[in-house]
């Protein structure tokens, strides 16, 4: 079937809270000048991209996801591609094809993979955005929710936003670990030191400000007590994950997702890991610079 040409893309909004569908483009190639300025763009206004029907190698979603920046190698070595180390496999299938079991280190890590998260914001700079394309997928569970965290921080009460003006939040990838059942460091992992971001962002790009929370690696509140950090993180991700902020993706097969990580928070639905196969690889790209306080 012959692939589009570039005059023929369109991006479509696809869902109220966030995310926009885009059409005519084939990710398996160079992008234009024109497309890739579109693209960029799309990804800043809707915070999230969907691209159907896009089969591509992963060389290709490497190419692809290298003209929007530099990439991030995942800090989960047992969880990286053998053949593309930037290729970070969500997978409960390892590469041989068979089922991770599910009591083993490499399943228990990425089940962490059902919580709240914003990818790498564990790191001093956290990623810009990531790209996942669904290989292998579920349509019993296996849904990825995407919360627009630019949306929520507008509705916040008034006072609440008075509250967490200037706040800074500690991410650690040790409390990822910490929230997996039994996770050890033991060298399975890159060393990444906890690191301090502001609770509240401002985009990059728009000037937009934004909750950031990602409530798997985050456990503290500058000036609090752990006790007061819990309630005080609790209330912002409950009120933040409200229906009315998140947009539940029903994955087909190929789609490829594009987000923001600048501004969203995403979490997979549960699936039965232990009889269904689901398979996602993801390519996340690099951020440019500390997070901005709003
Ligand atoms: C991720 O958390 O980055 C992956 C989401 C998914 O597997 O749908």
């Amino acid at each position: 079937m012959p692939r589009p040409s570039p005059s023929e893309l369109r991006i479509l909004r696809r869902h109220k809270a966030i995310g926009a569908e885009v059409r005519g483009i084939d990710l398996g190639r160079p992008l234009s000048a024109a497309d890739r300025a579109a693209i960029a763009q799309a990804w800043c206004e809707h915070l999230l991209l969907i691209f159907p029907d896009q089969p591509i190698s992963d060389a290709q979603q490497v190419a692809f996801a290298r003209q929007f920046g530099q990439l991030e190698i995942h800090p989960s070595k047992a969880h990286r591609s053998s053949r593309h180390p930037e290729i970070y496999r969500v997978a409960n299938v390892d590469e041989a094809g068979s089922i991770l079991p599910p009591s083993g280190e490499a399943w228990r890590y990425l089940n962490i993979t059902w919580l709240w998260h914003s990818d790498s914001s564990f790191r001093d700079v956290p990623s810009n955005g990531s790209i996942l394309h669904g290989i292998e997928i579920t349509d019993e569970g296996g849904e990825t929710l995407f919360c627009n965290l630019q949306a929520a921080y507008d509705a916040l009460p008034e006072a609440t936003k008075r509250r967490i003006a200037g706040a800074r939040a500690r991410h650690s990838h040790d409390t990822v670990l910490s929230r997996g059942q039994a996770l050890e460091h033991s060298g399975k992992y890159d060393e990444l030191k906890p690191v301090w971001h502001p609770l509240v962002r401002r985009h990059p790009v728009t000037g937009r400000a934004s909750l950031f929370l990602s409530p798997h690696s985050t456990d503290l509140v500058e000036g609090l007590s752990a006790e007061a950090s819990r309630v005080l993180l609790d209330e912002l991700n409950a009120f933040a994950a409200q229906d009315r902020f998140v947009y539940p993706h029903k994955w087909t097969k190929d789609d490829v997702i594009m987000w923001d990580n600048r501004a969203t928070m995403h979490m997979v639905t549960p699936y039965d890991n232990a009889r269904l196969r689901r398979i996602m690889h993801r390519t996340t790209l690099r951020g440019d610079g500390p997070v901005l306080a709003a």
